[in-house]
């Protein structure tokens, strides 16, 4: 059995984060969301995998390497264009050969991991097996209708969704979703649509299982389910103490102080990691927050937020339920006029007080 790894796409919904950056590799408790699909597969048994990517793809291969970090062998496949799953399906045929095949999205993140069901996969024989998860809001999503256990329609995104189930980003296939690419036709937003080659399968009499998993499930595409992922991931971890903590410091809970940080004359309260090289000064940093490496927080709070590499906060009451970029400094104003001097990338949102 193979994997594909699909870390292509604009990421709209994270800009402006994402003008610069692979949505992939934004960190959840500081590892980069796409190293959990790889760990997901490799703990599987799955060592082959094909990764597509598209505009991001420097910045991917570099982060993944050859895979040899985690023992797998990674294959990079490039699609010229986002343009749709089924379209990236099709271009992996040369990689993917007539073997089966575990198809992951690489913004998706599933907490229990894929053991059980790909295991269930294996011996069920069929020609796709999807996993359906209860959402609060389907139309975000591809949605299943079923009866009596099987799938009977998939609609992408529906404007009127005929249940709550939707296409969690991680699928399974035999050769034949080759057949269904190469049938199909692109959607109404020009992509050629999975959900449509799972249709197909559907309509052409192949079997495909639906599983309804019951676990915690994200697909990581905006701020709220970045931070919620944030939120469960760090619940998970255990304290471990790398960096350097002065006396006068005070740390409650699950907090992991990676090496080379230094907590100086501050409180945190996990579960929070704080990354290497990072330096919080005479600060709070509150549960759920995730500071990335060679970041620097000097006399301010933070809470529920993520902050990314090299970035400086100073003098700053307070930042809750934010994701802060790389390199960004956001500091005090201390020159007259007093005033808001702000330099954001498009797309930003700022709240201010
Ligand atoms: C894609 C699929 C959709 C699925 C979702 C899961 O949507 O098209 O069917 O429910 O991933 O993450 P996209 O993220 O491309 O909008």
């Amino acid at each position: 059995m193979k994997a594909l790894v699909l870390s292509g796409g604009k990421g709209t919904r994270l800009r402006p984060i994402t003008h610069t950056n692979a949505k992939q590799l934004v960190p959840i408790a500081n590892k980069p969301i796409l190293f959990y699909a790889i760990e997901s597969i490799k703990e599987a048994g799955i060592k082959d995998i094909g990764v597509v990517v598209g505009d991001t793809k420097e910045e991917i291969k570099t982060a993944l390497g050859d895979g040899s970090k985690w023992g797998v062998k990674i294959t990079y496949i490039e699609q010229e264009a986002p343009l749709g799953l089924a379209h990236a399906v099709k271009i992996s045929r040369d990689f993917i050969g007539d073997d089966d095949f575990v198809m992951f999205l690489g913004d998706n993140l599933i907490k229990d991991g894929i053991v059980s069901l790909v295991d269930r996969f294996r011996e069920s024989h069929s020609a796709s097996q999807i996993l359906l998860a209860r959402v609060a809001h389907p139309e975000q999503f591809g949605v299943a209708e079923l009866k009596e256990g099987k799938v009977l329609k998939l609609v992408e995104k529906p404007e009127n969704p005929q249940s709550d189930l939707a296409l969690v980003g991680v699928y399974m296939f035999d050769k034949s979703i080759f057949e269904a690419v190469k049938n199909i036709k692109p959607s109404r937003r020009g992509e050629l649509e999975i959900t449509d080659a799972i249709q197909y399968l559907i309509d052409h009499k192949f079997t495909v299982h639906p599983h309804i998993i019951d676990g915690w499930w994200k697909d990581t595409g905006k701020l709220e389910d970045i931070l919620e992922a944030n939120r469960i991931i760090l619940d998970t971890l255990s304290k471990k103490i790398e960096g350097k903590i002065d006396k006068n410091s005070k740390i409650y809970g699950k907090v992991v102080i990676e090496q080379g940080a230094e907590i100086i004359d501050s409180v945190i309260r996990g579960p929070v990691i704080i990354g290497e090289n990072s330096k919080i000064v005479r600060s709070y940093v509150g549960p759920f927050s995730s500071v990335y490496y060679d970041v620097t927080i000097e006399n301010s709070e933070v809470e529920h937020s993520i902050i990314l590499q090299k970035s400086k906060i100073k003098d700053i009451k307070r930042i809750e339920d934010s994701l802060i970029g790389q390199n960004v400094e956001i500091l005090k104003s201390k020159t007259k006029p007093i005033a808001y001097r702000i330099m954001v990338g498009d797309g930003s949102r700022v709240e201010v007080i």
